[in-house]
């Protein structure tokens, strides 16, 4: 066993321990209480990656939280690699669902609960022990390290393209490595190559002055909760595509040869509908399950609000209604233009009676990267030498904002390379994960700078 190995294996419970030290910090970007815990976790993370022996760290401030850049550029004549990863988290109500706090980190059958255990402060923390290995064993990295870690990707990185134009000629490299997406199963290591962009809005609906009786007033005056359902019901036909016209203008038909690459997938699809907790697989007509979540836009309502629920019955005709929905966009969609069809679609939907606001809550582009650029060969090899299979090339469904500004502002090749499971609760109660993907994966990481050294 070579040394670096050596290291990566004897040091795994330190590796473990910083990482819950960081999941200590309730760094949820999205909620204004946090603010002080944000500025916290940035300290903390700019701590972890001076002491595993980058040479430059920078806490930058934006308008929103502050970046985390770390660079060690003592490889000259090598590839320089830009990592990008988020210290922020996401909420974690319902919290009475949790089975132990969220921020405070316990392992459970060698897995490991906590809000961002997986996303993404656990995948970011297998490159700070990588860093770590190499610097411990060797005294440098194989390649030059460009790190930026915002602490605003679960609010929608909205400071971060800032950030990336004014520091633009700094963030020179050859590449661009992510760690915060998944594997295909706890053995079966993945590349992705592709994922999903978003539009996130917001639809309130405003009926009467204030809330009324509703025997008294049911029946003569439009009620918003009813005329919210009307509009959600009125957003996808019965084969389950979205209605929005011209939404789908811009989606490239699934070639054949494409169904059949998707079809070689190694995706296990029961097991996946049965770790969501559904009874069956449902979408959209004429498609599999994995092509509805890689390369199938969507429409979906993340929260919906109106009138009285708490116990036993009221009768009450509420004032007010509002719903927060989102839609998954796929190459070539364009967030700016659907939203606008979105919103006069709603106003057609919405019966008379009511007035609507509908808001742009944030949004991220579709994102994919050259699958066959000879730098992902490294990521290959890297991640051969640390699982027992070899990874499979995946898109994904869910969305890295940044990754589309990177296209324009670098035009470079993107390695994402993460190790989260269908199973890890992301953005859920019980968040986890599991220590064979965190260790394993610190490997990878380790090992991806090496391949990376040896060139394409
Ligand atoms: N790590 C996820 C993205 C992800 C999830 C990739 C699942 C692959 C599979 C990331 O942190 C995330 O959750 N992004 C948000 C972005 C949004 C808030 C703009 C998402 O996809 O909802
Ligand atoms: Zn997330």
């Amino acid at each position: 066993m070579d040394a670096l190995t050596q290291y990566l294996e004897s040091h795994q419970e330190q590796f473990l321990e910083d990482l819950k030290a960081v999941l200590r910090i309730p760094s949820v970007s999205t909620e204004p209480q946090y603010k002080e815990d944000m500025l916290r976790c940035a300290r903390h993370v700019a701590d972890d990656f001076r002491k595993a022996g980058m040479t430059r760290v920078e806490i930058v401030p934006t308008a929103g939280h502050p970046v985390v850049y770390a660079e060690w550029l003592g490889a000259p004549g090598k590839p320089t690699a830009l990592l990008y990863g988020h210290y922020d988290v996401q909420p974690v109500d319902p919290l009475e669902l949790w089975q132990t706090q969220p921020f405070e980190p316990t392992i459970r059958d060698g897995k490991l609960y906590a809000r961002g255990a997986c996303d993404d402060k656990g995948q970011v923390y297998m490159h700070v022990a990588a860093i770590q290995a190499h610097m411990k064993v060797n005294g440098r990295l194989p390649i030059n390290l460009k790190c930026v870690i915002e602490g605003e990707e679960e609010a929608g990185s909205d400071n971060l393209e800032k950030f990336l134009r004014e520091w633009r000629k700094q963030l020179d490299a050859d590449v661009i490595v992510v760690s915060d997406t998944g594997m295909l199963g706890p053995d079966q290591p993945a590349l992705c190559y592709g994922l999903r962009g978003l539009v996130y809005t917001q639809i309130d609906v405003t009926g009467p002055a204030r809330d009324l009786h509703s025997g008294e007033f049911g029946g003569a005056v439009q009620n918003p909760a009813n005329a919210l359902c009307a509009i959600v019901a009125g957003l996808k036909d019965s084969d389950g595509r979205i209605t929005v016209p011209g939404f789908y203008d811009r989606v490239k038909p699934l070639t054949q040869a494409e169904r059949d690459v998707l079809g070689r997938v190694p995706f296990d699809e029961p097991g996946f509908i049965h770790e969501a907790g559904s009874p069956v697989a449902f979408g959209e007509k004429g498609y599999t399950t994995l092509e509805r979540v890689w390369v199938r836009p969507t429409c979906d309502v993340n929260g919906l609000v109106s009138g009285y629920i708490g116990e036993g019955a009221k009768t009450v005709l509420p004032s007010f209604a509002s719903a927060k929905v989102s839609m998954r966009l796929v190459p070539d969609q364009d967030p700016k233009d659907l939203f606008a069809r979105f919103e006069a679609h709603v106003r057609k939907l919405a019966p008379p009676g009511v007035t609507l606001k509908v808001h742009d809550l944030h949004s991220a582009p579709p994102f994919m990267t050259d699958f066959d650029h000879p730098m992902l060969q490294a990521a290959v090899r890297a991640l051969a030498r640390s699982w027992p299979k070899p990874p499979a090339m995946i898109r994904e469904g869910g969305s890295i904002p940044v990754m589309a500004t990177f296209k324009e502002t670098h035009g470079l090749p993107s390695i994402l390379m993460g190790f989260g499971l269908a199973d890890d609760n992301l953005h859920a109660p019980n968040e986890k994960y599991n220590l064979t993907s965190f260790h394993g994966g610190t490997k990878s990481c380790a090992y991806l700078y090496e391949e990376l050294a040896k060139g394409a």
